[in-house]
């Protein structure tokens, strides 16, 4: 078990009382640093990076050496997966994601086998030991995976897509083949996760970045479902510690009390919703989020009265990781993440008064 210096994520999650409010940012480790751009041109290209160990090992540390951050979050991506389940992962500049075979039929779907975390996504979890042995308990290393949902969208168009055409006619012409695939996946997300843990993470985030697209009933049978399928079957205590699983869906604000019965441990919300009344709909559910990531690239004034509004929003007491309400974009600089920093820590303090 490793004896954690900086244990207020953790305590937050389980409501104890902290000191401050935690704070961690969605791709925190990432291209608006330039020591990470550095690393990301050594390795040539992104996929290279996130499979050579020592460097994403390297990159997952770099922010938190910089800043005060409460949690770190393991460099890899979630679509590892889908690579290892042998679809042909490379990213293109300036267009993200891009796979070599795209599923379009019952066929491809059945053709396809679950990864062996060990074997074929060993890699990620050599990071995670890397970085656990550097870290020295430093703060707590979280592990992740994307929703079986959120992969299948990449997985069915082959590449980033605004308006997802191709799973939006998979989804009405061939739900069975559909459900086949996110069963697949659920298995293979479930894999991934309990291995990431036995190497040592101390949380794992499930990331159903599009959930929100979805229709109230699609979004239950389709996405819902199989993240309840995934928790269900996680390490809930690995070497005599609780292993909180964190669930962001973007533009999920309004299913909070469905996610609440997923069996999460904490409910990422985006900056769509009011902290205060997600709280009172989550009851006793921790919350994480949810500053608009614009809001980086403001003035500091600007920032410290977003971070003030947003305390203010949650109220007083434990049961709040600050974050942003999805990733951080490459325009934003490191002063201005120092700053949001700093500004969580100082002003949240008089709602930490009362041992809450
Ligand atoms: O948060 C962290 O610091 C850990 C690393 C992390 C990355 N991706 C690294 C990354 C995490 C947690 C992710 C999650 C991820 N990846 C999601 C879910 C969260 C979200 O943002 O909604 C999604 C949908 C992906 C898929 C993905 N990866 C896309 C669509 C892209 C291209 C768009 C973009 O931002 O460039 C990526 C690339 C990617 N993943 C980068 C990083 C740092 C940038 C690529 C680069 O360095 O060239």
């Amino acid at each position: 078990m490793i004896k954690l210096k900086n244990d207020r994520f953790l305590k937050t999650i389980w409501g104890q009382p902290v000191d401050v409010t935690p704070i961690w940012i969605m791709r925190q480790a990432g291209r608006y640093l330039p020591e990470y751009r550095l690393v990301r041109q050594r390795a040539g290209d992104f996929m290279k990076l996130c499979k050579t160990p020592e460097l994403a090992c390297e990159v997952t540390l770099q922010p938190i050496h910089r800043f005060s951050l409460d949690a770190g979050i393991v460099f890899s991506d979630i679509l590892t997966i889908p690579d290892a389940m042998g679809l042909g992962l490379h990213f293109i500049e300036g267009q993200g994601p891009r796979f070599e075979k795209k599923l379009r039929s019952v066929h491809d779907i059945k053709a396809l086998g679950v990864p062996d975390p060990e074997t074929h996504l060993g890699y990620v979890l050599e990071t995670i030991r890397l970085v656990q042995h550097e870290l020295d308990g430093k703060v707590p290393l979280i592990g992740f995976c994307g929703s079986p949902w959120t992969l299948a969208t990449y997985m069915v168009e082959g590449q980033a897509n605004k308006t997802f055409p191709m799973i939006q006619s998979m989804l009405r012409e061939e739900p069975a083949a559909l459900h086949v695939l996110l069963n697949l996946l659920a298995v293979a997300v479930q894999a991934h996760l309990n291995a990431q843990i036995k190497a040592g993470v101390q949380a794992v985030m499930l990331f159903d970045t599009w959930g929100g697209l979805l229709g109230d009933t699609h979004y239950r049978d389709f996405s819902l479902h199989y993240i309840q399928q995934v928790i269900a079957g996680l390490w809930r205590t690995y070497d005599e510690q609780r292993i909180p699983v964190l669930l962001f869906t973007k533009n999920g604000g309004q299913w909070l009390e469905w996610i609440a019965e997923t069996g999460c441990d904490v409910i990422g919300v985006d900056w769509h919703v009011h902290l205060g009344d997600a709280r009172k709909r989550v009851n006793k559910i921790a919350l994480q989020g949810n500053m608009d990531p614009a809001i980086l690239s403001q003035s500091p004034e600007h920032i410290q009265q977003a971070v003030q509004r947003i305390l203010e929003e949650y109220g007083t007491g434990s049961g709040h990781v600050f974050n942003l309400g999805h990733g951080i974009t490459p325009d934003v600089q490191p002063e201005q993440v120092a700053i949001l920093v700093d500004a969580v820590h100082t002003l949240s303090r008089p709602y930490h008064q009362k041992g809450e």
